[in-house]
């Protein structure tokens, strides 16, 4: 395994090891992805393999356009204005799986929809130009890990586990794509991500709802309650920081406090803070502190997606 810079050739390189079957971890503009043919039932395998996911969940194709996506699944009227307007970017569309549609059964778990995404990423961008299959892509991190937002962290959760990591530098928006579901009459948000709610209304016109999944029966693994995890407990809405606690700071006014601190956005930035989000965590999981103080963020825009990732990895297993 080597984390390699993503010069032209070493993306050449990548996008040959996946058409052999092989993974390679790769950066989009949300988080880095652990990439394999997703036409390859035996290469969708080894992903779930290498993040020790206890189980099938479905995972995410990435593919270059909007033409490569509706080969593989129906665009209802709602899903292609969403395409037309967020493709590409942090969107994840779940479809009818189109007839013939070759995306392994495993990689969407034997569900007759498919979750397909436009990486914006220039990087997978190319890597999904020259491998010319749709890339099974699911987060770079260990199952129940935070999500990695740089190669390094790729390195600390996979090492040994995959051919080579591309490095594209800190991703931009730093958390998961939105989940939106366009098979039914009303579209439906399954994961809160890297775009807003209220952005997603604006384009169907409408306001849209963030499905409520069954802890049992989840109606996308993204809504298990405890899913992004620190291994060090997470004291949300913190006004103050007691002794042996770390902080987890945002805007211009932060408790005071003599152990470690980072501060999301020290302007009280949502999108700065969603793209510190998961980096911080890592940091300060392994600051060796009795807690994370975590202090409240406005439940607006992106503010509603990094509440739910705070309040995920704060549920105790
Ligand atoms: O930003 C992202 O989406 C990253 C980057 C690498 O692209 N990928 C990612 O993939 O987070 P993954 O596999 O960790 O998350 C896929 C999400 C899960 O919540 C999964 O349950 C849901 O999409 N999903 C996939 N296929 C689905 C389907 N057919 N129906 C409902 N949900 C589905
Ligand atoms: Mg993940």
């Amino acid at each position: 395994m080597k984390i390699t810079k993503a010069t032209p050739e070493a993306i050449a390189d990548a996008a040959a090891a996946l058409r052999r079957g092989e993974l390679v971890a790769f950066p989009t503009e949300t988080v880095y992805g652990l990439g394999g043919d997703a036409t390859n039932a035996r290469a969708v395998a080894a992903i779930f393999a290498a993040k020790g996911r206890p189980r099938f969940n479905p995972l995410i194709a990435h593919v270059a356009d909007v033409a490569a996506a509706e080969r593989l699944g129906r665009l209802t009227a709602h899903g292609r204005r969403l395409a037309d307007a967020l493709w590409p970017g942090p969107l994840t569309l779940v479809l009818q799986r189109q007839p013939g549609c070759p995306i392994a059964d495993l990689a969407t778990a034997g569900l007759a929809t498919v979750a397909l995404r436009v990486p914006a990423h220039p990087i997978a961008q190319r890597l999904l130009a020259e491998a010319g299959v749709p890339i099974a892509g699911p987060s770079a991190n260990r199952s129940g890990h935070v999500s990695p937002t740089t190669a390094a962290h790729v390195a600390a959760d996979l090492a040994g586990r995959v051919a080579v990591i591309l490095d594209g530098g800190p991703t931009v928006v730093g958390l998961e794509s939105t989940v939106v579901d366009v098979t039914g009459d009303a579209p439906v948000i399954l994961r809160l991500g890297g775009v807003s709610r209220e952005a997603i209304a604006e384009v169907i016109g409408a306001p849209i709802e963030v499905a409520t999944g069954h802890a049992d029966r989840p109606a996308s693994p993204g809504m298990l309650a405890r899913h992004y995890a620190p291994a060090t407990h997470l004291r949300l809405n913190a006004r103050e920081v007691r002794d042996g606690e770390a902080l987890l700071g945002f805007g211009p006014h932060l408790p005071p406090h003599a152990g470690p601190v980072i501060n999301l956005s020290a302007s009280g930035d949502l999108v700065e803070a969603a793209a510190n989000l998961f980096a911080a965590l890592r940091t300060l999981d392994a600051a060796g502190a009795t807690a994370i103080a975590a202090m409240p963020i406005p439940d607006e825009g992106l503010g509603e997606a990094i509440n739910d990732r705070l309040r995920r990895a704060a549920t105790q297993p």
